[in-house]
């Protein structure tokens, strides 16, 4: 089953003097639990392309459908909403709130209480202690493990992981890229990892590479 797909994708940021093409004509289409390793020089456009799909910014040509629904149609309010149901997000720095505990910044997007749930991600992730933590009290692969959590709060189709373990040494990498896996496995997510690694390209069903704003593979 597709959970994403995108159309001749492109994306032009203008400025006062310069323009800049950072997206030309994507076309993708991702499966229901795919894993998708992105990869491609500083530049290429991998950030630009999940904030396209995460409707954070608008294509200025081409269409995302996200479980079919054409995201262009909606107006912001219902796809900010489309956003928190169908989307999770995870960041090379975590992006968890200093001053919320951990529990605090899970539960932060979460649309329907679901505490069971909460105490199921932290116990497979193995952060089940730490939930009264603020974030400057873990380390940065428990943090990335939180975001991790949060990111799954709402049963999302799809996770965007934009470089996660960017900021995490080898050892930790291969820790927080198995949970990843694991649970997107578990909850059914298909995941879009970009990443610089490409000895994660081996954890991948599929791997995608970009170079100047295109798929330069199939
Ligand atoms: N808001 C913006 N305004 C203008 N140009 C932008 C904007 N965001 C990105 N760009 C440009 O678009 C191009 C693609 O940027 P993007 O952040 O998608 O690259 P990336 O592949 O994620 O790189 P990195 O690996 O360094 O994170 C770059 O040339 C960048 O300068
Ligand atoms: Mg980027």
């Amino acid at each position: 089953m597709e959970v994403l797909r995108l159309e001749n994708i492109s994306k032009v940021y203008s400025q006062k003097t310069v323009s800049l093409q950072a997206l030309s004509h994507v076309g993708l289409s991702v499966q229901k639990g795919e894993f998708i390793a992105v990869l491609g020089r500083s530049g290429a456009g991998k950030t630009t392309l999940l904030n396209m799909i995460a409707g954070i910014d608008v294509p200025s040509e081409g269409e995302v459908f996200i479980e079919g629904t054409n995201i262009a149609v909606l107006d912001e309010k219902k796809r900010t909403l489309l956003r928190r149901e169908k989307i999770g997000f995870i960041f090379q720095a975590y992006e968890l709130l200093p001053a919320l505990t951990v529990l605090e910044n899970i539960k932060l997007p979460q649309l329907k209480k679901e505490d069971g749930y909460i105490k199921e991600l932290l116990d497979i992730l193995e952060i089940g202690k730490y939930g009264k933590f603020y974030p400057d009290q873990l380390s940065g692969g428990q943090k990335q493990r939180a975001a991790i959590a949060r990111a799954l709060v709402n049963h999302p189709a799809v996770i965007l992981a934009d470089e996660p373990t960017g900021n995490l040494d080898s050892k930790t990498e291969r820790i927080v890229i198995d949970l990843l896996k694991a649970m997107a496995k578990r909850y059914k997510a298909s995941v879009i990892l970009v990443t610089h690694n490409e000895k994660l390209v081996k954890d991948a069903d599929r791997t995608i590479r970009f170079e100047d704003g295109e798929i330069i593979n199939g």
